[in-house]
């Protein structure tokens, strides 16, 4: 069994939508609300808060495989959880920030959660993303109604990464071998 947090989000849809059209299974994806969730036939729907530890066994229970947005509730508690039910591969989603700006709070707050990880005994593949194109959704409004964006330091160019494309190296670290122990930064040319 595959689980997908952030099922419902940029990674999480993009990614349970690839596993599921490569024939991969079984698949559950979480989300706060089974019944607004759209997921592919044949995915489950499982219902949970991972910031309510009471959530944490039900959902976990039968996983083998974890695919995990960090900072949903207390890493260490899920992390826990997951070891005590016998989840064998995490692979996290972290942020490309813990190697280029290693002294900004995010960056730390990543690196902690990969620390933790790393400690946990069970496989793990890091994913460190640089700043999704989803971001620019942000400025829609602001484009439709007044055909602006405003951002700070518009000098300044910086790469993005299509969520789907993290799904699709996510895709893969969970599904075939040879990435477990290893850490990607993910920038829109690849793997650095
Ligand atoms: N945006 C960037 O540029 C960037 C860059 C690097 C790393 N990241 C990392 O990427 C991650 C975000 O990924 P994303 O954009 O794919 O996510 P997203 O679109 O923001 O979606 C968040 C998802 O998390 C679920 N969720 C929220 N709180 C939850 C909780 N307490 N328990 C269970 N599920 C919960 C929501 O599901 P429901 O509403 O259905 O419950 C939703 O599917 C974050 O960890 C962020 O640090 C982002």
């Amino acid at each position: 069994m595959i689980l997908v947090t952030g099922a419902t989000g940029n990674i999480g849809s993009a990614l349970l939508k690839e596993l599921h059209a490569r024939g991969v299974g079984p698949l559950r994806g979480l989300t706060h609300d089974a019944a607004r969730a759209v997921f592919p036939q044949g995915v489950e729907a499982v219902e949970g808060d991972f910031a309510e530890p009471t959530s944490l066994k039900s959902v976990l229970k039968g996983v083998r495989s974890l695919f995990l947005v960090s900072r949903l509730g207390s890493d260490a508690d899920i992390l826990e959880a997951a070891r005590q039910a016998g989840v064998e591969h995490v692979v996290l989603v972290s942020s490309i920030t813990v190697q280029t700006h290693p002294h900004l709070g995010p960056a730390d707050e990543n690196l902690a959660v990969e620390q933790l990880l790393k400690g946990t005994g069970m496989a793990w593949t890091i994913l460190r993303p640089t700043q999704f194109a989803s971001n620019a959704l942000m400025w829609a409004a602001s484009i439709r109604g007044r055909e602006t964006v405003r951002a700070p330091y518009a000098e300044t160019a910086l790469p993005t990464i299509h969520p789907a494309d993290i799904a699709s190296v996510a895709q893969v670290a969970l599904t075939e071998p040879g990435h477990h122990g290893r850490t990607y930064a993910l920038t829109v040319e690849g793997v650095l």
